[in-house]
């Protein structure tokens, strides 16, 4: 148990619904990270999806892109037949692409190194929701970016290079600009070494963190069958990322924004009973890692994504918890997109506000002098000048219209 080798980074996935983001992770990992039976029924993602690869060195194959995952693995083997070599370990997070659940993908993303924006090369580019997805990884702060030009084997030369070129002028002018782009098939399973050899090159582990323990809940779980007898029930299980600091098994952790009664918050205090990654138990959780806790509280406050958004520490070490926002209000523009330049927000319109792994509705109270008064269907726990973004319906179709840092 001791020996087992913590992932170092997060990468997430991003890009336009059906692009073949789930179709990549499973290429990277030999598993398909959809396990929510909605999801396989309709063959689209719902929900924040999870999985741990290794990056596996194959000291001889013939190629400058040595670095495979598990999704390459033959029989434990590197496709050359080297013993692979166990290099280090990244978490990997899938995220919906469809236009509305974009809430769902940029809570996802509060928290990553670097990201995957699928592309599928016999479409126009970009997308909308490459586009929005786009915004979304800029507004975090992310600065590494490896472009999928994916679907290689529907197109033929010429129409890859018209891609290729749409691709670049999309990300001109942008962070990205010099990202690199790079023509694969998920499905056939071409060029996957590359993407695995450009995230061991280009997002380096992070390093250890110090400070308290803080985790953002990106899903939450009653894991008990139907059935079970009480005396076999196991605790609530929060899934998350943990942003700095570390907690073991034993520890006693605060769950904010709690459990509302009446007009006030109250916190949720418990301890942690096990911690895993996928199936594998590990005695301490830290970043790097989307991890499992599970904790001493009745299922029945976990299940069905209940706490997803919450913040969980330390007792006594969580941000204060907020019902009422005002925002200093930062516009997106983007060139001849006049109906983004015209938002604007009027008392009672409804809006979705995103700090941190937290997704919640608002109402908009006042917008005056660049200051947006919001307030909030379910409070948030955060630090005053945190970033939120905020999405709008736009012509009916719900975009990130800007981002707000709050102020007191
Ligand atoms: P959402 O999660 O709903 O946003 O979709 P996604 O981006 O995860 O796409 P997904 O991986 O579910 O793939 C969508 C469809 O594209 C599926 O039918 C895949 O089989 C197909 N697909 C994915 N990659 C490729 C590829 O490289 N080539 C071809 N021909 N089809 C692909
Ligand atoms: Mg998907
Ligand atoms: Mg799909």
């Amino acid at each position: 148990m001791s020996k087992y080798i913590y992932p170092d980074a997060i990468i997430a996935t991003a890009g336009h619904v059906d692009h073949g983001k789930t179709t990549l992770v499973h290429a990277l990992s030999g598993v398909w990270v959809a396990r929510y039976s909605e999801e396989i029924k309709r063959a689209m993602t719902v929900k924040l999806g999870y999985i741990t690869i290794g990056l596996y060195e194959c000291p001889s194959m013939d190629s400058e892109f040595r670095i495979i995952s598990d999704g390459l693995l033959k029989d434990g083997k590197c496709p050359n037949g080297d013993e692979p070599a166990l290099k280090r370990k990244v978490s990997i997070l899938d995220v919906p692409g469809h236009e509305v659940l974009i809430s769902t993908m940029i809570s996802g993303i509060s928290y990553i190194d670097a990201a995957l924006l699928v592309i599928d090369a016999s479409m126009p580019v970009p997308q909308p929701q490459t586009e929005e997805h786009f915004t979304a990884l800029t507004i975090m702060g992310l600065n590494k970016l490896i472009v999928v030009q994916n679907k290689l084997d529907l197109v033929n030369k010429e129409q890859a290079l018209e891609n290729y070129k749409q691709i670049k002028q999309f990300l001109g002018n942008t962070w990205a600009k010099n990202s690199p782009v790079i023509p694969i098939s998920s499905l056939h399973k071409v060029n996957i070494e590359v993407i695995s050899t450009l995230i061991d090159k280009l997002v380096p582990p992070r390093e250890a963190s110090g400070g308290d323990f803080r985790m953002f809940v990106l899903r939450s779980f009653n894991v008990n069958k139907p059935g079970t007898s009480p005396d076999k029930l196991v605790g609530g299980v929060l899934g998350g990322t943990v942003i700095k600091g570390s907690a073991k098994v034993n520890d006693e952790i605060e769950i904010r924004p709690g459990l509302k009664l009446g007009n006030k918050y109250e916190p949720i205090i418990t301890r942690i009973v096990s911690i895993a990654i996928g199936n594998e138990r590990i005695e301490e959780a830290r970043p790097g890692g989307l991890v499992g806790i599970g904790t001493e509280l009745d299922p029945a406050l976990t299940k069905a994504d209940s706490l997803v958004g919450s913040v969980v520490g330390k007792p006594g070490t969580l941000p204060p918890v907020w019902s009422e926002l005002t925002l200093e209000f930062h516009r997106i523009e983007k060139p001849g997109d006049q109906a983004l330049r015209d938002v604007t927000f009027k008392p009672r319109d409804i809006v979705m506000v995103h700090v941190g792994s937290a997704a919640v509705m608002g109402i908009v109270k006042g917008f005056h002098g660049g200051k947006l008064d919001i307030t909030l269907r379910k409070a948030v726990s955060t630090e005053q000048n945190s970033k939120v973004v905020i999405t709008k319906q736009v012509n009916n179709r719900w975009r990130i219209v800007g981002y707000g840092i709050l102020k007191d």
